[in-house]
């Protein structure tokens, strides 16, 4: 029989790592599939503005989880840890584009150098596999279609620069060294517990308490609007079967302009164009981000769950009912 994986989960905490916990240990809540995967868990989590010990409540006390509260570039903590567990999954990352334009320097310290101790770590510890999460924004903006995984990266702000720097560090250990490093390129996530300064839950959150919010420029950037819960399972196919030394990309979210998403998010919480602020531009801002997710389709056999109008309007009570849990946030908002 196969033992059952220590999983090293980084960045647990934050909003996707957490979901990815939760759905792994269970029970199932809003917006989770059941847990279908044995596993003992622990989470590694510096808890920065953007990490929440309640997001792993549901779990705290499962058999085989443990949280420790530690910095991904500690070396020695994390040396120690990873000597305990047989994969890592990591999320740990600064992942706020706004906050890298404010100041880059722990964007490249935790991304770039925390991304690095781990995969030192690994290597010497003889970890089966290494699960690195990306982002779709590594690629820059694109006009028109969507980028496959062999596109070249070419990142505009500095977060997406400190993404793209740790995932070639990451497949550099593969190429030179033999480690298994499976890297995942996912499209903009939304769901319950995500920290209030990212788009969606910062429209919802002011829109619930009366509040205006700011759309930037013409409001013609697009994105792929993925859930969460897609996004987690799309990990856990990379994880259990996807191949070392490769790219997956995970979308076929909804596609929408930051206009367009304004009006869901209007009608949804039930307020009018009137609540709207014009504000100038993200400094380089890209127009368009789209991953082709041919590959994990086929390869793994990947598809998105749930449609945009469910998840928003799920994602929308969820927030009207667990104002305890984002009201506390509002003043660590970079906005
Ligand atoms: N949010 C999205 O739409 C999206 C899309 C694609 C990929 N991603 C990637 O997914 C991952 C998770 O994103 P998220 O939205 O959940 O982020 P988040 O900001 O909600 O959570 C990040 C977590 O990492 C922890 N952390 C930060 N620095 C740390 C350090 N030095 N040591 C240990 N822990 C540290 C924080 O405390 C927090 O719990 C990131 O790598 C991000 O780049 C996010």
């Amino acid at each position: 029989m196969k033992s059952v994986p220590r999983i090293l989960v980084t960045g647990g905490a934050g909003f996707i790592g957490s979901h990815y916990v939760r759905t792994l240990l269970g029970p199932p809540g809003p917006g989770h599939a059941h847990a279908q995967t044995q596993a003992q868990v622990t989470v590694l989590d510096r808890l920065t503005y953007a990490g929440n010990p309640a997001n792993l409540d549901p779990v705290r006390d499962r058999p085989g989880f443990l949280f420790v509260h530690g910095d991904i570039r500690d070396a020695d903590l994390v040396d120690k840890l990873v000597s305990e567990h047989d994969e890592i999954v990591h999320f740990a990352a600064e992942s706020h584009v706004d906050r890298s334009i404010l100041g880059a320097a722990e964007f490249v310290r935790t991304n770039v150098l925390g991304t690095q101790t781990l995969l030192d770590a690994a290597l010497r510890n003889r970890i089966s596999t290494f699960v690195h999460i990306s982002t779709d924004e590594v690629y820059g903006s694109i006009e028109e279609g969507s980028w496959t995984e062999d596109a070249p990266v070419r990142p505009n702000s500095p977060y997406a620069a400190s993404k793209a720097s740790a995932d070639l560090i990451a497949l550099a250990y593969h190429r030179t060294h033999g480690l298994d490093v499976r890297v995942t390129r996912c499209s903009n996530n939304y769901g319950p517990h995500q920290f209030p300064e990212k788009v969606i839950p910062l429209f919802i959150t002011r829109l619930l308490e009366g509040g205006r919010v700011p759309l930037y420029g013409d409001g013609s950037h697009v994105r792929d609007w993925l859930h969460v819960d897609d996004h987690v399972r799309g990990v856990e196919l990379v994880r259990t079967r996807g191949r070392a030394g490769e790219i997956y990309h995970i979308g076929g979210g909804t596609e929408l302009s930051n206009r367009e998403l304004t009006s869901a998010l209007l009608d949804a919480c039930g307020a009018h164009w009137s609540r709207v602020d014009h504000v100038e531009d993200r400094k380089g801002h890209d127009r368009r981000y789209s991953v082709d997710w041919t590959k994990i389709r086929e390869e793994l056999g990947y598809r998105p769950g749930k449609d945009f109008a469910t998840g928003l309007a799920e994602t929308v009570a969820w927030y009207r009912e667990n104002r305890s849990w984002w009201q506390p946030l509002l003043g660590r908002a970079a906005l």
